[in-house]
């Protein structure tokens, strides 16, 4: 842990308290305030309430087998196939016609799919996957935009058994490339390109340059033409194929879903860590879709007859979890959105949210500030009197947002569920029961039902209400990572081994850490602090200092870089990238600009770095250690801290007046 023995400074938070409308409440998905005991008492065959959400093949034998922590499993014993659960179902209990995916484009298009439709497509693109040797437990590397053909590709691997690693469609070649060498992965799904602030972008390029980069061999990539006459003219290469093609190919063939084990491996989620090598998150069948289901439907309110957006990116936990699994599990129409939320104008969320009379609406902070900076001159200009419930999640809300967000979104009419979890807790972990519960602005909540978080010291106690220390969780849940692809010892390491007895093999001793600080009240209810480790939040993308600086210190002329993230206004936290250069290297604008370029072409322009500040040396204890607090002050323009301790104090002034500079 960074920093480890800093105490958090506890944000001050307004405790004011906003309860659920009578209206809400009397048609809420979950009402009666016992369910908590209920859980509690029950613990942990309470989960089996989520597991009856699905259709199993096979009944399983156990609901939780923790002989092994903390290699839990879930629901062992048990078959389904998530494509079933999520698709078939739906179209033989008469839901057939009811709408699963509204889909816009950027330019106003829209299409929409049927779970008949889904049930055609996904069959067909299963088949095709099939034919190009795609085989089960085989992992299919999907690289794309916003686009149908995404959920279509990750319910068509779920069915044959394959296991999907999502790219973001704004990471970059490289990017991709670690992805597919750390998964063994030898197929990919991209697309020839897509919209962005009304311009053709070229994604096909980017994929072929990584491509260009994977060890071991491809045998198929499939290729969706999204842009028509606007593409960039690419020819397919030998092994290319095209998405529509395949499926002329493939028309009105079926693929019966596989049974796959509750515990198999449903997709991989690769996310920023500690070290400059990002973790291939292992989600599995059962417990993870369970899981989504039964908190889409509990706190996200979600019944099938809803159309509910979520408008966070499918390449992020948030898409899989509330785009794609829960909410199609629930068979309820999931809404997709292309493109910016500023083109053609400010309004353009609104808009959408007007035009699909939207029930939900799930979003994220970063979001909100935005929308606040641009005034609520834009949501006045639509109805919004559809939506009846409204979520955050991804990063802290600070109060103000989350009023702006209640009052213009809202109308003061809509609960708004401020929802913490993380990719390796697979689905939400602290909030409020919308139907039950109050809310506090700025405070996620209470942890769900059955789920056991607490805020504890360096040395593992319970901090007294008021108090902020470090959130751990303190019971294994159905939709929690597994373990990390390859590596259970780096699962341990990153997750466990701050405060369990690692050689016990009593689950009491085993503790989950997310390496976040937060404080609790009197009423149980949680206020996230932020990241403690060196991972930083950029407009709720999780990005990891180590990946920014090992891409920096990969430009020519740099010898060391230190990242910190900075306050920003809109994005939450910004990258700050102290740099040092070698000897005869030219500190100038050009230097700046091939620094910001190798970032973006290490990640993505995501981690673009809002200052590059060079500097002759770095701030470092006499033990050699970076002091990134002192570098996080001076990019937040705060006042220092403690620098006696420091090798080289001196250094520390040049840099603040530098930053003042700018
Ligand atoms: C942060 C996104 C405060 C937190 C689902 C966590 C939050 C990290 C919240 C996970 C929230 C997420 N309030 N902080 N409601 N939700 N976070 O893996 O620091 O992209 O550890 O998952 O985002 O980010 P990830």
């Amino acid at each position: 842990m960074a920093d480890g023995d800093t105490e958090l400074e506890a944000r001050l938070v307004e405790q004011e308290e906003f309860e659920p409308s009578e209206e809400f409440v009397a048609q809420a998905n979950v009402s009666d305030p016992a369910v908590y005991e209920e859980f509690e008492e029950n613990w942990p065959d309470c989960w089996e309430r989520a597991a009856e959400m699905l259709d199993w093949d096979e009944d399983y034998d156990e609901v939780l087998d923790d002989s092994n922590p903390p290699f839990y499993e879930w629901f062992t014993g048990g078959k389904l196939n998530v494509s079933y659960n999520c698709v078939d179902r739906h179209v033989e209990n008469g839901d057939k016609n009811r709408v699963a995916i509204k889909w816009e484009g950027e330019h106003g298009e829209t299409r929409t799919y049927t779970y008949q439709d889904l049930y055609r497509e996904v069959n067909e693109f299963a088949a095709a996957l099939r034919d190009l040797g795609v085989e089960e437990d085989d992992v299919v590397t999907l690289y794309m935009p916003m686009i149908p053909e995404l959920p279509i590709a990750m319910l068509a691997c779920a069915r044959i058994g394959a296991p999907h690693s999502v790219v973001f469609g704004g990471f970059s070649a490289d990017a991709l490339a670690t992805r597919m060498n750390s998964a063994d992965s030898r197929f990919l799904v991209t697309c020839d390109g897509y919209y962005r602030r009304g311009d053709p972008l070229d994604h096909l390029d980017k994929a072929n340059e990584g491509l260009d980069g994977v060890d071991h061999g491809v045998d198929a990539t499939v290729v969706v033409d999204r842009l028509g006459d606007d593409g960039f003219g690419h020819d397919l290469k030998g092994n290319q194929h095209d998405w529509d093609d395949l499926l002329d190919e493939h028309a009105g063939e079926r693929v019966d879903p596989v049974q796959r084990d509750a515990e198999d491996m449903l997709f991989l989620m690769y996310t920023s860590g500690t070290t400059g090598q990002p973790k291939g998150v292992k989600h599995t069948t059962g417990g993870y879709l369970a899981y989504a289901a039964w908190t889409s439907h509990a706190v996200l309110d979600i019944e099938k007859e809803d159309t509910y957006w979520c408008s966070a990116d499918i390449g992020w936990i948030t898409g899989h979890s509330y785009i794609v699994y829960g909410p199609m599990a629930l068979g309820t129409t999931t809404v997709m959105y292309e493109g910016t939320p500023d083109f053609p104008d400010r309004d353009r969320l609104w808009d959408i949210i007007e035009k699909y009379a939207v029930d939900i609406f799930y979003t994220a902070p970063t979001a909100i500030r935005a929308f606040m900076k641009w005034g609520s001159k834009f949501p006045e200009q639509h109805d919004l009197s559809s939506l009846r419930l409204l979520g955050t999640v991804g990063e802290p809300i600070n109060p103000r947002a989350w009023k702006w967000y209640y009052k213009h979104i809202g109308n003061e009419d809509c609960p708004v569920v401020d929802t913490w979890w993380q990719t390796e807790t697979g689905g939400m972990m602290i909030t409020t029961l919308p139907g039950i519960k109050k809310m506090k602005p700025g405070s996620a909540g209470p942890p769900l039902p059955g789920i056991d978080a607490q805020i504890v010291d360096t040395s593992g106690e319970r901090v007294d209400a008021g108090r902020a220390g470090y959130l751990t969780v303190n019971r294994p849940w159905p939709g929690m990572l597994r373990t990390l692809y390859n590596n259970d010892e780096r699962f341990i390491q990153e997750y466990w081994q701050e405060y369990s007895d690692v050689d016990s093999n009593d689950p009491d001793d085993w503790v989950y850490f997310p390496e976040d600080g937060a404080k609790i009240d009197a009423d149980d209810y949680i206020t996230i602090l932020g990241r403690v480790d060196d991972v930083i939040n950029v407009s709720g993308h999780r990005l990891g200092t180590m990946e920014i600086e090992s891409a920096i210190v990969g430009v020519e002329g740099v010898a060391e870089a230190a990242v910190v993230g900075g306050n920003h206004e809109v994005k939450g936290e910004a990258v700050y990238a102290y740099v040092i250069t070698e000897e005869g290297q030219e500190e100038d604008d050009q230097m700046r600009q091939r620094i910001i370029e190798g970032v973006e072409d290490a990640i993505g322009p995501i981690a673009r770095p809002e200052m590059v500040v060079f500097t002759p040396e770095l701030p470092k204890t006499r033990s050699g250690k970076i002091m990134r607090r002192l570098l996080e002050e001076i990019a937040n323009g705060e006042e220092l801290g403690d620098t006696t301790t420091l090798r080289n104090p001196e250094i520390v002034e040049s840099i603040q007046r530098q930053v003042e500079d700018e």
